[in-house]
């Protein structure tokens, strides 16, 4: 963890115009700076910077943050290395500070476990290389399989002997713990016996991103039916196989230089184009892509092809988790490498030069390829082949992004091509699934609220349809310019003694506004500002644009206005003077607590007509009426403030 005084230090010499800037091209327009969008493609400038606020925000697509958040956009930065990042940039030296034991503890057997695997990689790799057994049986058989010793270099391949236990001997006398020996899959235990692993068997170490050595795989040399061919390092505190892609650590420039990524099934396909001079390549190991691999790849490049032999058992896999892929707007292609060949016998035997026009002549779409699969299973089945045509249309209502509209009709006019029906019945068939969708997202949000408004134990909304849920906006733009105000002006004096913060925390606890507060992120950042100011820490709007709670500070800058510096702006046009928000901020802050008072008084109104309505004892009827005209004066005394009319 940095610590949070390296964390102020290096916002405190933040500028956004300068980090936007080296990005693009950046023009000054009023209070704010202008340019085109990095994020999405435009030809007239909507991506707006304000150096006042430190944030940006883009009019045409919406996105909006503050500079960590744009680093994290646009280079793929987790929200710690943006940080880094910008402390290179302003020469802030990085102070580490005390974490929690829990983390600690886990950070100790992550580096315990690459410090393991470094230890182990470079055991294999002199074992490959020096030792007679690795020469004379790995080596050579590498070498016949046509791997250059720098290949075997640049990956690090290495050797592990028959001999029962080399390795753990080695590892014990270099007093590395059993335990952490058997966390990474290197050595086994049986009958109080330490005994290596992985045995006679070529070594492929795997990369992180950064080159250090998550695990490996092991692949056996002299055929053995009993044993499996591959061996993985088990799942552990680095080890995790469903976010990592082999080869990604030596793929990455050469995949942004290409912008498209190769997707193969095995370590030695990655190896083998690579020395060809194919480089911009990766290997799942064979089973459908995770979520976390395509993110992965999607931080690179939005194109994605994939490269397996015709009858890889490993194909039907690797289409199954494709429709995440198209959800995430990834160009998916396909390519099949003839008969009986895989990737790396295939480069081995046409040659770079080769494999590369095949690869670019044969590209399917994945889509379409799918579609060619499923019909000729189908066969002349009517049965099978509806459900063909079900199918094929959910996959085509994944595609279900605004600027991927004309990618969806080009594939529904393509499919009802192929699939021999209407363009029309198609075309209503993926609407149906997109709508099916957007209702079962909806259920799933109810039932989440449904979930945290049970565990923070207040009382659960009924269930919503659409008109209402624009009046909850309505009254969530009331409880947002609350929250604003107090970002905004909360340091400003209000009188002599108080400052706004001190007076709205005043008013918003006599007059118990919190509960009226509907958004749980806005009672959050009421929370944080109230704890910080206690604690003396400034609540500004800016400590909030960087917090690490990153949809704390990104609702802070939607909710922060970036009007009224161009209406400051605007000042200048007009003849004599037009006050600011700046200025008004007093009526401002008086105003919002006003709509959430009023708010409130119409809440008890109702709910004393409901009492009333239910109500038989006279005696009652009577107080609920004097209450009831008590609030309407209340609620008419607030209108005349807020200079509001009331309806009834
Ligand atoms: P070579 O036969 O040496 O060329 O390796 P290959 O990569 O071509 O192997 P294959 O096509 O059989 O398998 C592709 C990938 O699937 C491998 O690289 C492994 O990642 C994985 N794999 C294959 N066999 C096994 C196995 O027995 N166990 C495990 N865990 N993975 C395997
Ligand atoms: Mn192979």
């Amino acid at each position: 963890m940095i610590s949070q005084d390296s964390i102020q230090q290096i916002l405190s010499r933040i500028d956004i115009v300068e980090i936007v800037g080296s990005f693009i091209k950046l023009k000054k327009r009023g209070a704010n700076y202008l340019g085109l969008c990095p994020f999405h493609n435009e030809k007239t400038p909507s991506f707006t910077v304000s150096p006042a606020k430190e944030i940006y925000k883009c009019f045409g697509c919406g996105r909006s943050g503050n500079s960590i958040g744009f680093l994290m956009e646009a280079e793929k930065y987790s929200y710690v290395e943006a940080l880094r990042w910008l402390a290179a940039k302003y020469n802030v030296e990085i102070e580490e500070s005390e974490t929690s034991p829990e983390y600690k503890l886990q950070q100790q057997a992550a580096d315990s476990l690459y410090i393991i695997n470094s230890f182990a990689q470079k055991y294999f790799t002199e074992a490959l290389l020096n030792s007679e057994e690795g020469q004379d049986i790995a080596l050579s058989y590498l070498k016949e399989r046509g791997f250059r010793e720098e290949i075997i270099t640049k990956f690090q391949l290495g050797y592990n002997s028959e001999a029962k236990d080399g390795f753990t001997k080695a590892a014990l006398a270099a007093q590395y713990s059993l335990a952490y020996l058997q966390k990474t899959g290197l050595v086994n235990v049986r009958d109080d016996n330490a005994y290596d692993n992985y045995r006679g068997r070529i070594i492929f170490p795997i990369h992180n991103q950064s080159g250090k050595v998550l695990g490996f795989g092991a692949r056996i040399i002299k055929k053995n039916d009993k044993a499996p061919k591959y061996i993985n390092s088990p799942e552990n505190e680095i080890y995790v196989k469903s976010k990592l892609l082999y080869g990604s650590y030596f793929a990455r420039q050469a995949i942004d230089k290409a912008d498209e990524c190769l997707l193969v099934e095995g370590y030695t396909d990655v190896v083998s184009l690579h020395q060809a001079g194919i480089e911009n390549v990766v290997a799942s190991g064979g089973t459908s892509l995770t979520p976390d691999q395509l993110r992965l790849i999607k931080k690179y490049t939005n194109n994605l092809t994939i490269i397996y032999d015709g009858d890889s058992a490993g194909i039907k896999a690797a289409l199954r988790g494709l429709d995440l892929a198209l959800e995430e707007s990834l160009n998916v292609k396909l390519v099949l490498i003839p008969d009986g060949e895989d990737p790396d016998s295939y480069v081995n035997k046409v040659g770079s030069a080769e494999f590369i026009s095949f690869v670019n002549q044969n590209k399917k779409d994945f889509i379409l390829f799918q579609l060619g699969i499923a019909l000729k299973d189908a066969g002349n089945d009517n049965t099978k082949k509806s459900i063909v045509v079900n199918q094929i249309a959910e996959t085509i209502s994944k595609i279900n992004k605004t600027e991927d509209f004309t990618k969806q009709q080009d594939y529904i006019k393509q499919c009802s091509e192929i699939l021999k029906i209407e363009e029309s019945g198609l075309h209503a068939l993926v609407n149906k699934f997109i709508r099916e969708k957007v209702n079962k997202d909806e259920t799933r949000v109810s039932r989440d609220q449904k979930f945290a408004e049970e565990n923070i134990g207040t009382k659960q909304h009924p269930v919503i349809d659409q008109d209402v849920t624009a009046l909850f906006n309505k009254d969530e733009s009331h409880e947002q310019a609350m929250i604003r105000s107090l970002l905004e002006f909360g340091l400003k004096d209000w009188t002599d003694e108080q400052k706004v913060a001190d007076y709205m925390f005043k008013e918003i606890e006599e007059n118990q506004l919190e509960e009226l507060i509907d958004n749980k992120e806005l009672i959050q950042i009421l929370h944080t500002y109230k704890a910080w100011y206690e604690a003396g820490i400034e609540p500004t709007a800016k400590n909030f644009l960087y917090h690490e709670n990153l949809s704390m500070s990104s609702l802070v800058v939607s909710i922060m206005d970036f009007n009224y510096e161009i209406s400051t702006n605007w000042k200048t046009h007009f003849e004599g003077h037009i006050a600011t928000r700046e200025e008004l901020f007093a009526e401002e802050v008086f105003s919002t607590l006003n709509y959430l008072k009023l708010r409130k008084i119409k809440r008890l109104i109702d709910e004393n007509q409901r009492d009333l309505e239910k109500s038989t004892v006279a005696e009652d009827q009577m107080l609920l009426v004097q209450t009831h005209q008590h609030l309407k004066q209340m609620e008419i005394e607030l209108t005349r403030q807020l200079g509001t009319v009331i309806f009834r």
